[in-house]
């Protein structure tokens, strides 16, 4: 069980040179703007579902997981893991919670390079105490399930970013954590390399009832593997079921999403009052108009889409992205620079 009770952490702001005038001024107790990561977060993942924490770039991700490691120390507010707080009872959780930083970035420093990627796992299975023929039955077992058997004798040196990462993931297979939390685990892989973490990860969830936290912000992810999300950037925006959020979103705001191809411009204006949002880009020469619409505006539109040049139209479903863009769009939060002086 994980529960973020008014998390909050603000970082320092930095310092550019000590020789300025002002900046040693400001370094000197002048109040100083801080860099808000996360404010008043509250929210509770429950035992065994994997929970999604959704935000853009800066949302304040990594600060979360950083902070569930006691790597950075929150400025108000707590973060409890299975009832322990994550920063001041670190070492009651210590061993039940295990963390993969997405990216190839192993923050702890768990791997050696010139040694196999098998003596690696054993060691770090006989660092977290499991007996050496279950480490072994483990060993194997995840290194079937990632496909990764071929590179067992292999120096983790000489693996790619994605094999690295998927060597990560079966260590958690292997040390089988209570609480696992999962930072952008397939970010920049490829898109085979990514279905094989997801399957690792719901079969984590579902063979050994981990708790997960899967923080992202690719939102077919979160769609594909989340019990429940959390939208935020910074403070919270929404929670509920990927599902219901759609269905939230659908009634609320749109009912159908047109994807146009038109040739030539296309005045945005024009459209002014008959959708409920517009989105416009451009790609191979063709202008492709997003247009978020009531279902009884059709006539409306499509009297407006005579003075154009046509190509296609598709009739979309609302995904989670849209209902992520849309709500992040209209969040005071997404722009939000600067909010508490020290
Ligand atoms: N060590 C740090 N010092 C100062 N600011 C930081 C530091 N780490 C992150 N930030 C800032 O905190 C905010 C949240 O960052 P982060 O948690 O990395 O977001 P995310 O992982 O969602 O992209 C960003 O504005 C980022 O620039
Ligand atoms: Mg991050």
């Amino acid at each position: 069980m994980i529960e973020s009770v008014n998390l909050t952490k603000y970082y320092p702001p930095p310092i550019k040179s000590l020789f300025d005038l002002k900046s040693l001024r400001d370094f000197l107790g002048k109040p100083r703007e801080k860099i808000p990561a996360l404010i008043d977060l509250n929210f509770k993942g429950r035992e065994g579902e994997i929970f999604g924490l959704l935000g853009p770039n800066g949302a304040g991700k990594t600060t979360f997981c950083k902070i569930a490691n006691a790597l950075v120390i929150p400025t108000r507010g707590n973060l409890y893991i299975n009832g322990y707080d994550s920063v001041k009872e670190h070492d009651k959780i210590k061993g039940k919670i295990f963390t993969i930083f997405g990216g190839d970035r192993d923050l702890f420093g768990l791997f050696q390079w010139r040694v196999s990627v098998e003596k690696n796992l054993k060691f770090i299975a006989e660092l977290w105490g499991i007996p050496k023929v279950e480490a072994e039955k483990r060993i194997n077992y995840a290194l079937e399930l990632l496909n990764l058997k071929d590179k067992k004798n292999e120096w983790y040196q000489k693996l790619s970013a994605g094999m690295r990462q998927k060597v990560y993931l079966a260590l958690s297979l292997i040390i089988q954590p209570e609480v696992l939390i999962l930072d952008e685990p397939t970010v920049y892989l490829d898109v085979f390399t990514k279905r094989e973490i997801w399957d690792v990860i719901l079969e984590l969830s579902k063979e050994f009832g981990t708790t997960i936290i899967l923080t992202t912000h690719n939102l077919n992810e979160a769609e594909a593997l989340c019990d429940r999300v959390l939208f935020f950037n910074k403070r919270k925006i929404a929670e509920g079921k990927p599902k219901e959020l759609i269905e939230k979103f659908q009634a609320l705001k749109a009912e159908r999403k047109l994807l146009i191809k038109v040739k030539g411009d296309v005045k945005t204006k024009d459209f002014d009052g008959i959708a409920e949002r517009i989105n416009v880009y451009i790609q191979n020469g063709l202008t492709y108009l997003e247009l978020y619409i009531k279902r009884n505006n059709l006539k409306d539109i499509f009297s407006v889409l005579t003075n154009y040049n046509v190509v296609d139209i598709q009739n979309e479903t609302v995904t989670l992205e849209d209902v992520f863009t849309h709500i992040c769009s209209f969040d005071s939060c997404v722009n939000s620079k600067v909010e508490e002086k020290s």
